[in-house]
């Protein structure tokens, strides 16, 4: 029999907790996001379709991205125990410099669009984080605008190769007067991935009004504010607009450009130089006597070649092969401080965020950006904490295993595998 009792006043006192109403709406919406997918519903809410489809849909049947995050949901760790960990160090040396988490913001074309701050608000957030940024060639800020919002922090600038030369020589002389450290030479993009969401949407660059972007702009009066009341949506680097983003891509870039190119880049770069869009370990190979600094093992996101290996798969054959000689970066599929803690113990120097970051953008611009780096700098503590290592240095192979649907692959399994690769 359960005793009951009336309860006294002074006991329903102390469970009355009420906050007081954040009146801020921003962050009011901020505060409710727990993880990086929270972010990805508010800015699902707040970003007109065309928009948020653009940022988050891949090429083709969007396979190379869904694989890329169902390999890191299939990490199984294994923690230490009772190593008195009490507090941790998330910082890193990476090209040269330092880094306070091992994530830095990948590089997003046309930013604007997805919130009006665009490459500023990540810039900044990055500065106040102390991790590095990166500028799209086809980004919708200037290579200086970018260096004013983060003066004393590090900047990378991605690079593509366009048809005319001359274009691309000139922003890689304009990074290195802006004192950005290091260039990302993208190589995955000889042409513009189907992107089907984009097509469907019939969205175009300058978007387009029509009746259905009328209708679905109505719950989202915000985003339609900032679009019409500021400068222009244009790319801060590029004259060319009119047309989708594959349209685009596909009329600047060249689908001739080969090692030729990135000697020259190479030779005009007084920095660190990064291949971005690495995808095989041949092609690692080929890399580190090439003069480069490392590697970005990445799909694009999903966003070019479906069915692409995933960079997270291939990650320790490529430590193996190149680790001693260069940093082995890592993005794609990223959603998690938990994805990256595995890639650094697979062996990643360091890895990027795309889509996190720009989630984080559309949820509260600079606001929404801290939002995302502030969740996964949790994850990436906790994690650290709970697998009980004090630093990254720390993390390693025997941390990590992969499961494939819950099926532990054995090592002999990953073993044979690799000697068929290496074949
Ligand atoms: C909207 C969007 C635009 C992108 N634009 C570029 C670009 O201009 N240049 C480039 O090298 N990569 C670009 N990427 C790829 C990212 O740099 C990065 O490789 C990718 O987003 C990583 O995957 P994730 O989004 O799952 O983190 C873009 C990605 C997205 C989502």
């Amino acid at each position: 029999m359960v005793k009951r009792q009336f309860p006294r006043p002074s006991e329903l006192a102390e469970l009355m907790r009420f906050k007081a109403p954040t009146l801020d709406p921003v962050r009011r919406r901020l505060d409710g996001a727990l993880t990086i997918y929270d972010l990805r519903d508010i800015a699902q809410r707040r970003t007109p379709r065309a928009a948020f489809d653009y940022t988050e849909g891949a090429a083709e049947g969007e396979l190379s991205l869904a694989r890329a995050r169902q390999a890191f949901e299939d990490v199984e760790f294994h923690p230490s125990i009772l190593r008195s960990v009490p507090v941790v160090d998330t910082s890193c040396t990476v090209l040269g410099g330092p880094s306070a988490l091992p994530f830095g913001i990948a590089p997003t074309g046309f930013t604007r669009l997805m919130q009006t701050e665009g490459e500023i608000a990540g810039a900044s957030a990055a500065s106040a984080a102390g991790i590095p940024f990166t500028l799209s060639t086809l980004g919708t800020t200037s290579i200086e605008d970018v260096k004013a919002a983060n003066p004393t922090g590090r900047n990378w600038f991605q690079l593509y190769v366009m048809r005319q030369r001359e274009i691309s020589y000139d922003l890689v002389r304009r990074a290195a007067a802006a004192e950005f450290d290091t260039i990302f030479f993208t190589v995955d993009t000889p042409v513009a991935g189907a992107r089907l969401r984009d097509k469907r949407n019939g969205f175009s660059i300058p978007p387009q009004l029509t009746l259905g972007t009328i209708i679905n702009a109505i719950p989202r009066p915000t985003w339609w504010i900032n679009f019409l009341t500021t400068p222009k949506l244009e790319f801060a680097s590029l004259s060319a607009t009119g047309g989708t983003v594959g349209e685009l891509l596909d009329s600047a870039m060249d689908p001739t450009i080969s090692f030729d190119d990135l000697a020259i880049i190479r030779d005009m770069w007084p920095g660190k130089i990064m291949v971005k869009g690495v995808q095989t370990v041949a092609d690692a190979k080929l890399l580190a006597d090439r003069g480069v600094d490392g590697v970005v093992l990445s799909n694009h996101g999903g966003r070019q070649l479906d069915r692409a290996p995933i960079p997270f798969h291939l990650l320790p054959n490529v430590v193996r092969e190149v680790g001693a000689d260069m940093e082995v970066h890592l993005d794609t599929g990223i959603m998690s401080g938990a994805d990256i803690v595995a890639s650094i113990a697979l062996g990643a120097t360091f890895t990027l965020i795309g889509r996190a970051y720009l989630y984080g953008l559309m949820a509260g611009g600079q606001r929404g950006v801290d939002k995302t780096i502030s969740i996964l700098r949790d994850q990436i503590v906790r994690t650290m904490k709970l697998l009980e290592v004090e630093n990254l240095a720390e993390l390693g192979p025997q941390h990590v295993t992969q499961l494939t649907r819950l099926v532990p692959i054995t090592r002999s399994a990953v073993d044979a595998a690799e000697r068929v690769t290496a074949r």
